[in-house]
């Protein structure tokens, strides 16, 4: 193989087929099975989503209802499960508590070992329906406040944010949340869902795989990007008695400092996405919702602001990370557990590419170009 058909970071190579997602960057749009993910945005439940993804067709009632219970009935923290995360210093990222607290759910789940579709179906189901609560959880304990149960009156998104704050959010906000976990769900052959796929090549276990796929999420050039979205706000200071305008102002001459400085500025850019994200534009679109709910201008004021001046010095668009991150901090959240945040939503597209990668298998294992010392032999 010569050095020329090598492609770095497997940039612009079609890996395999997949009719969970198609990602279009030509027309800036995104299927979900064929939906566009604007539509079920605007009108689906994430648990209707997470079915979607799963099994191809969004549920009828009957079915929604079905699963609506299951999830309701499995939300409690496993005891297992909390004794691992109480193992765990407080000062260890997030990102460290929900891989851990995945693969103790594996080493626990009856069918742990099962790869028949209806025992995928089953864990894929439980891990969705307990990550909110390691993340409500973690949340807490860093906080020195106590675990918070679960509440079967509310729906997924309202019942993460009682699990997680121990109030009963505004539906505005719980509607934000979730806009931003179907926005999160699936995205075709990113680094993470990539990872779960290599692990299920080998006929390794859905666990494995989705802790995998944590370990490759946790980056910031991947998904620990809405963290490091909101270090920039940090670093640049939000000041509550800011103007949008004052506040615009301070954020173009910081990037443009920064540009200058040739820093990377995360929530920028995608490898597939060259005219933008099209996600952005419905997460921005609850991002305003927030910071008219928390009435924060300034917040608006930062985001704008970097976003007109990265445009105008390189022409690079803002990814779904960069209003996730605002909206998350806004809600209550700790910086560090946005990316956590995204695990939740992710499970769904990861799991359903477990499954149809193990529907479908080839073992994953490129070639690579050799390009140490040439042979030589020992004396
Ligand atoms: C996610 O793949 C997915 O689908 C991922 C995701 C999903 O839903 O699963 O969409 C979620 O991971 C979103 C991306 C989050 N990451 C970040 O926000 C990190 C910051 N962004 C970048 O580092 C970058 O844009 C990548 C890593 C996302 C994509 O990079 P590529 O395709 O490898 O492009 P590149 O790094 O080679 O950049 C090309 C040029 C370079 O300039 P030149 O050397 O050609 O002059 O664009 C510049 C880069 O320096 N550039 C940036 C930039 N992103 C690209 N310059 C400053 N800041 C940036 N953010």
């Amino acid at each position: 193989m010569s050095e020329e058909e090598v492609r770095k970071g497997l940039a612009g190579v079609i890996a395999d087929y997949t009719a969970i997602s198609k990602v279009n960057p030509d027309s800036n749009s995104l299927l979900y099975r064929g939906y566009p993910v604007q539509e079920l945005a605007a009108s689906k439940s994430f648990e209707a989503v997470a079915l979607l993804l799963w099994t191809g067709e969004l549920p009828r009632e009957e079915e929604l209802t079905v699963f609506e219970a299951f999830e309701r009935a499995n939300r409690s923290l496993d005891s297992r499960v909390k004794a691992a995360i109480d193992l765990l210093p407080l000062d260890c990222h997030p990102m460290d508590v929900g891989r851990t607290a995945v693969s103790v759910m594996g080493a626990n789940h009856a069918l742990a070992q099962d790869s028949s579709p209806e025992a995928e179906l089953d864990k894929a189901q439980s891990l969705f329906a307990q990550f909110p609560a390691v993340v409500a959880y973690d949340q807490r304990r860093r906080r020195g406040l106590g675990i918070v149960q679960p509440r079967t009156d509310l729906d997924y998104s309202a019942n993460f944010l009682w699990m997680t704050f121990g109030e009963e959010a505004a539906p505005e906000v719980v509607d934000a949340f979730r806009v931003s976990m179907v926005l999160y769900a699936e995205h075709s052959f990113n680094a993470s869902t990539f990872t779960a796929r290599v692990i299920t090549s080998t006929l390794s276990d859905l666990h494995s795989a989705v802790t995998g796929a944590i370990g490759a999420l946790k980056g910031p050039l991947h998904g620990g990007a809405n963290e490091a979205v909101m270090h920039t706000f940090e670093e640049l200071g939000i000041r509550s008695d800011e103007s949008r305008e004052e506040a615009a102002t301070r954020a173009k001459a910081w990037m443009e400092d920064a540009l200058a400085a040739k820093k990377k500025i995360m929530g920028f850019g995608h490898r597939v996405y060259k005219n933008g994200d099209s996600r952005v534009p419905t997460m921005k679109a609850a991002l305003e919702r927030m910071i008219t709910h928390y009435k924060r201008p300034e917040m608006m004021g930062l985001y704008d602001g970097l976003e007109e001046a990265m445009g105008e010095a390189k022409a690079i668009k803002p990814n779904l990370d960069y209003p996730a991150g605002p909206t998350y901090h806004l809600m209550g959240f700790d910086t560090d557990m946005f990316t956590p945040l995204f695990i939740a939503s992710r499970i769904t597209g990861w799991t359903a590419h477990i499954m149809e990668q193990r529907a479908a298998n080839a073992l994953i294992r490129p070639l690579s170009a050799y390009n140490g010392v040439a042979e030589r032999h020992v004396a």
